[in-house]
Order: structure tokens, then sequence, then C-alpha cells
């Protein structure tokens, strides 16, 4: 193959969602360029990062999709989620508020995306285990009732980021 050429089998849209300020956008610069920043701002409409993994023999090139979790710097819901195969759905294991608002996030990607999406729930900034709010129980229990992958992750430290996506682009695949 020529130098620089990249032989591609499969692409994959992934989206990320979640209450702002989780760590939707770092979980992303960890996977996709191995970055992390502490000062991360807050993100404005849609931004995208890629990275191709190799899995059984095959390339796969992960399209990663990230909104703001605000509402008001949100991208068109669905545009975003339109031929999304897998879903990244993140709560801080610090803000019990984040896990609540699972259920509703979850809501509106069943509204929107393939029926066959893969998604997985991660609870993230599992390095503030000190300030813990999430009981990892929790996550797991609602994880298994409603179908969905399950993982807690810390950017920071860059636990289980890699895990996570290669799971779901695996179970795409
Ligand atoms: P919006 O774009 O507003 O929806 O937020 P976001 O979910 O993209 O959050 P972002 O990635 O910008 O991270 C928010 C803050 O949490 C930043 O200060 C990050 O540095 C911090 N952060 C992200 N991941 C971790 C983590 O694993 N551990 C710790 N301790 N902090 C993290
Ligand atoms: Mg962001």
């Amino acid at each position: 193959m020529a130098a620089g050429a990249e032989r591609i089998d499969f692409v994959f849209k992934v989206v990320l969602i979640g209450d702002a300020a989780v760590g939707k956008s770092q979980i992303l610069a960890r996977f996709s360029r191995n970055e992390f920043s502490i000062d991360s701002k807050a993100t404005i409409g849609v931004e995208f990062q890629t990275r191709t993994v190799v899995i059984d023999h095959k390339s796969v090139k992960a399209q990663i999709w990230d909104t703001a979790g605000q509402e008001r710097y949100r991208a068109v819901t669905s545009a975003y989620y339109r031929g999304a195969v897998g879903a990244m759905l993140v709560y801080d294991i610090t803000k019990r508020q984040s896990f609540d608002h699972i259920p509703r996030w979850l809501e509106e990607l069943r509204g929107h995306a393939d029926k066959n999406i893969v998604i997985m729930l991660i609870g993230n900034k599992s390095d503030l285990e000190e300030h813990r709010a999430v009981p990892v129980e929790d996550a797991r229990e609602f994880a298994q009732r409603e179908g969905l992958f399950f993982l807690e992750t810390s950017a920071l430290q860059a636990t289980n980021v890699e895990s996570a996506f290669i799971t779901v682009l695996t179970e795409i695949f």
C-alpha cells in the first residue's frame, strides 16, 4: 500500500450525550488524541473527532460526535443522532443530578436514533472517589434494566476510556 494510504473497512458514527460538564469532550480528547485538559471549555454546537482502530483485522474508523450538555448550546437534535450506530451516555459520579437526568437523555436517544444503536452508560470522573455521589450499584442496576453496557471512566487518568469505545465499536461490528 502506498505511504499514507489508509484502508478503511467501516466508518461508525458514535454520539456523546449527557449533562454539561460531565466530561464528554475530555473523554473524546482522551480517546482521539490521548489528551486531557483541566480547563476544558463548554462545547458550543457540534464537534467531532475520528480515530481508526483495528478490530478483528478490519480497520474501523470511529467518527465521534460531541455536543453541548447545555440546552442553549446544543446541536439540532435530529441531525446529531442521524446515522449513529453507537452512543455514550455520560454522567459524573460526583454529581447525582447528572445521573438522575440519564433517563431523559435515554428517552431522547431512543426517540431519535436507530433502534439497534449500541449504548454505553458511562460514569466519568472515577478518579474523584472521595466525592462520589452515585453508587456504582445504582448505575449497574439501571444499565442492566435498560439493556445498556456500563463502565466507570476517568478521562483524567485514562481509565477505561479505551475499553468503553472498543466495547461499543466491537458490539456494533
Ligand atoms: P459541555 O461541553 O458543557 O456539555 O461539558 P462536557 O461534558 O464536554 O465536559 P468537559 O469535557 O468540558 O469537562 C468539564 C470539566 O470536567 C473540565 O474541567 C474537565 O477538565 C473536567 N473533567 C473531565 N473529565 C474528568 C475526569 O475524568 N476527572 C476529573 N477529575 N475531571 C474531569
Ligand atoms: Mg463538551
